[in-house]
């Protein structure tokens, strides 16, 4: 949502922290901010915009200081200006904070009623306000923090750096993520891993209701109002490579062109290396299940609604897809017994935890499919099937897409032999399928320019239908997902044969339909859809294989062929085209792929 660092160096502490928040940009990018303290002065430079604004402020006025606070935001309380970009400062105090400090109104008021004048529109803001209040009345920085935590309500992550003390930050989460970096008489906070890689690979991650006090010598973690815990410092694996576009001109570009990697590396992960099968985390090891209900936002809830399908056909399990955004807040009705799935490239998306938190309190058993395995959601889930895509920072999800597929088709495949629905010949012949998906999905990238040609063309409607039928609907749904986030153009996913019901109003001849439609069990149905559309005049994309297009393909058409494949894990690859023309389309239009407005990768509010 917004991205945090803190450092406590020996360097100065701006260039160091404006090359962390470049790695957090991907968090937040409406407006940029820093503050460093020296002595007893607290000093500060904000701007609107993206990062680069900022960095144009720092090198007309650097900040100087070896320890500071950093923030790039992604606005909730208060519109994207200068005025509401963080550190907000109250009298000693500076603060930077990601999430919603829900009972901000309350404190306000509260403070307004004692004469407190508010300088920006922000919840952040209260935070600074109650601590200096604190300082000024005696308490040393880690009281007035103690007294604080049980005041506030709602799900966040902020730092704070206080006037006078060059050697402390206080760092706290509840809910967002939060990372404290040590380094040799350093020591640094980030939202992520990833962003103080090039600092220290030493992390110490706060658990959910810590706060901690940092300093260059070491860090001291407490929970709610001060009782001290101990935490773990881990070895991270991510580098700062990782966070890098390589020569790609976007991250997006880069994340789909890494699918072969991504999917192999999943499937690596979840194969048992003698046995081929895939490996059933616990709690779906469970003799029977009567239920999987897949909980999941955006993207991964697409991914979540293949899933289905597959648990449903190839393991014979019932199985419900949610969006956690809804479910959090029913009175679902969930049988003993039954397992609730989590799915987040994140691990950090605060409906899908809360969500999964609903399931636990429902008496279900849980499964986290991440990409992070550090993430809030695999660390309170039951049991964790891990996709193995490496970091993601597009804002639109690729790789984590393919691969979050990948492990859904592995886990209904090895479901289905242990419940006994797939012989041992079927379950052979689908893992060899999925093994040869990288190669495929490798050939559709070879292809790319015919998508490029397409995408321009696409890039000039105003409204685009996406169709597919069963195991294609789901990619219809994400096509249509894709294209609307990072191009702007209205784009709907429907189900082919719902088509009729209502949406075939829209078609006319300006209307571009990309239909998924690759020769499985549904396509002649999907076919007929085809027919309805050319006869209202609707132009026609169609994504099919060969002998698909043999069948189906008129000469005012525009076909893509993809490779052949068992039809069971067509989704994997057709997720793919759909990625690159929603990319070349934002490259025609001139959006920014990788940064496409009101959007931020990772969604840590309600
Ligand atoms: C994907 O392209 C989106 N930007 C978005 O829908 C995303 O999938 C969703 O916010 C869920 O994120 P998560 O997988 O990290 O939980």
């Amino acid at each position: 949502m917004c991205g945090i660092v803190g450092a406590l160096t020996g360097r100065p502490a701006a260039p160091l922290m404006l090359d962390a928040l470049r790695r957090l940009e991907y968090r937040g990018y409406d407006s940029a901010g820093m503050a460093t303290v020296v002595g007893d002065a607290l000093h500060r430079r904000r701007a609107a915009g993206k990062l680069a604004e900022l960095e144009a402020v720092l090198a007309a006025d650097p900040l100087p200081g070896t320890s500071g606070i950093g923030h790039t935001r992604w606005a909730t309380h208060g519109p994207p200006t200068a005025e509401n970009a963080h550190p907000h400062v109250a009298g000693r105090v500076a603060v930077v904070h990601n999430g919603i400090i829900e009972n901000h109104a309350e404190l306000k008021a509260e403070l307004k009623a004692e004469g407190v004048v508010f300088t920006s529109d922000t919840d952040t803001e209260v935070v600074a306000h109650l601590l200096d209040r604190a300082i000024r009345a005696g308490q040393t920085p880690q009281a007035a923090m103690a007294a604080l935590m049980p005041r506030l309500t709602g799900a966040f992550a902020f730092v704070v750096l206080v006037a006078g003390e060059e050697d402390l930050l206080i760092a706290a989460r509840r809910a967002s993520p939060l990372a404290i970096g040590v380094g040799d008489g350093e020591a640094f906070v980030g939202s992520d891993a990833v962003a103080l890689a090039p600092l220290t690979r030493r992390i110490v991650y706060l658990e959910d209701g810590d706060w901690a006090v940092v300093r260059r010598s070491g860090v001291q973690v407490f929970r709610d109002a001060g009782v001290p815990v101990q935490r773990r410092e881990q070895i991270s694996t991510v580098s700062a490579a990782m966070a890098g576009k390589g020569n790609y001109r976007h991250f997006m570009e880069k994340e789909i062109h890494e699918q072969p990697e991504a999917i192999a590396h999943t499937l690596h992960a979840v194969l048992d290396s003698g046995t081929g099968a895939a490996t059933i985390p616990a709690p779906l090891d469970a003799a029977t299940i009567p239920k999987i209900t897949i909980v999941a936002a955006g993207t991964s809830y697409y991914a979540g609604l293949t899933g289905r399908y597959w648990l449903e056909s190839l393991a014979g399990i019932a199985t419900e897809v949610e969006l956690a955004s809804e479910f959090r807040d029913r009175d679902a009705v969930l049988p003993e017994g039954g397992v609730t799935i989590a799915v987040s490239q994140s691990g950090e998306s605060l409906d899908t935890l809360m969500a999964l938190r609903r399931a636990k309190a429902l008496g279900q058993k849980t499964l986290a499919i991440v990409n992070v395995p550090e993430s809030t959601i695999a660390r309170e889930a039951d049991g964790v099937l891990l996709t193995r895509a490496g970091p993601e920072f597009g804002v639109a999800s690729t790789k984590a897409t393919t691969a979050q597929l990948t492990a859904f088709c592995s886990l209904a495949v090895a479901l289905g032999r242990k419940h006994g629905r797939l012989s041992e010949e079927r379950a052979a012949e689908l893992r060899r399928a999925l093994a040869g998906v990288p190669g495929r999905v490798g050939e559709v990238l070879q292809r790319e320019a015919q998508y490029q040609r397409v995408a321009r063309e696409l890039a000039h409607s105003r409204d685009v239908l996406y169709l597919g039928r069963g195991l294609s609907y789901p990619i219809a749904l994400e096509g249509a997902l894709k294209l609307k986030e990072i191009t702007y153009i209205h784009a709907e996913g429907y189900a082919a044969g719902e088509m009729k019901h209502g949406p075939i109003a829209l078609i006319d001849e300006k209307m571009p339909v990309v239909v998924l439609a690759p020769s499985d069990g549904w396509f002649e149905k999907t076919a007929s859809n085809v027919a309805e559309v050319r006869a209202r005049g609707g132009r026609v994309i169609l994504l099919t294989d060969a002998a698909g297009a043999e069948r189906l393909a008129e000469k005012d058409d525009h076909v893509m062929i993809l490779p052949d494949v068992e039809p069971v894990v067509a989704p994997i690859l057709y997720a793919v085209p759909v990625q690159l023309l929603a990319y070349y389309a934002a490259v025609e239009k001139g959006t920014d792929a990788d940064q496409p407005r009101n959007l931020a990768k990772s969604v840590t509010v309600e």
